[in-house]
């Protein structure tokens, strides 16, 4: 059966966790509370409302409506600061390989991030000719670990769910491609990670002969 690839953006193609960071920790010093980066692990994959809403609970704060709305656009505009320069640089060792071994092959690759900023992000770095197919946090209701992403990816690339293989670094994300039945590679700590089929530290780690074998399966 035909295989297709989906890929999450943040902290799998370029390390942009650090970026969100550092918008988020600038919202609660503002707002009078410090935001650690062992807490930053709890906002990955994870979208931008709940990430807020998280931020909130940690600062033992409360919002209005106007004022919940006027920070996710407070946070958005700085993150889109700190990625307004990004270029190639950043994107992940070893991923361009696989890409390129993907392409090569005719091999369909999509995008299933939570993020509403993916394309651009895409774009500055050079890799959206990739992408057969982009379904991020502008195209879904319902965030990881709902399997909706995916879902609708596989169904983009024209493939069925359990020929589909994801590549995640947040474990929400893992979960959703659990439940999609697809096969989860995780990219990042293995105790982290543990609910994933496969996990590697990053893509310098995974070799052409295992995706060919992912492939051919
Ligand atoms: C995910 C990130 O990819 O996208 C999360 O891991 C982030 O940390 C989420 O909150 C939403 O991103 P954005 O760019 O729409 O704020
Ligand atoms: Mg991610």
């Amino acid at each position: 059966m035909k295989k297709g690839f989906i890929f999450d953006l943040d902290g799998v193609i370029v390390d942009t966790a650090k970026y969100h960071y550092l918008a988020w920790k600038k919202l609660a010093n503002e707002l009078g509370f410090e935001f650690t980066k062992e807490q930053n692990e709890l906002f990955k994959g994870v979208s931008r409302k709940r990430c807020l809403e998280i931020l909130l609970e940690i600062g033992n704060r409360t919002a209005t409506q106007q004022e919940f709305d006027t920070w996710m656009v407070e946070k958005n505009v700085d993150y889109l600061k700190f990625i307004e320069n990004m270029d190639a640089s950043e994107i992940l060792p070893d991923v361009p390989k696989i890409l390129e071994y993907l392409k090569e092959n005719n091999i369909p690759i999509a995008l299933g991030s939570a993020s509403k900023n993916a394309k651009p992000i895409l774009e500055k770095v050079g890799l959206l000719p990739y992408f057969d197919a982009i379904v991020d946090g502008n195209n879904v209701t319902k965030a990881k670990p709902d399997p909706e992403v995916f879902l609708l990816a596989a169904k983009h690339l024209g493939v069925n769910a359990d020929d589909c293989i994801v590549f995640e670094d947040a474990v929400a994300g893992v979960e959703a491609a659990n439940a999609a039945k697809m096969i989860s590679i995780g990219i990042g700590e293995k105790n982290i990670l543990k609910e994933a089929d496969y996990i590697f530290n990053d893509f310098t780690e995974i070799s052409i002969s295992f995706i060919q074998e992912l492939i051919e399966k």
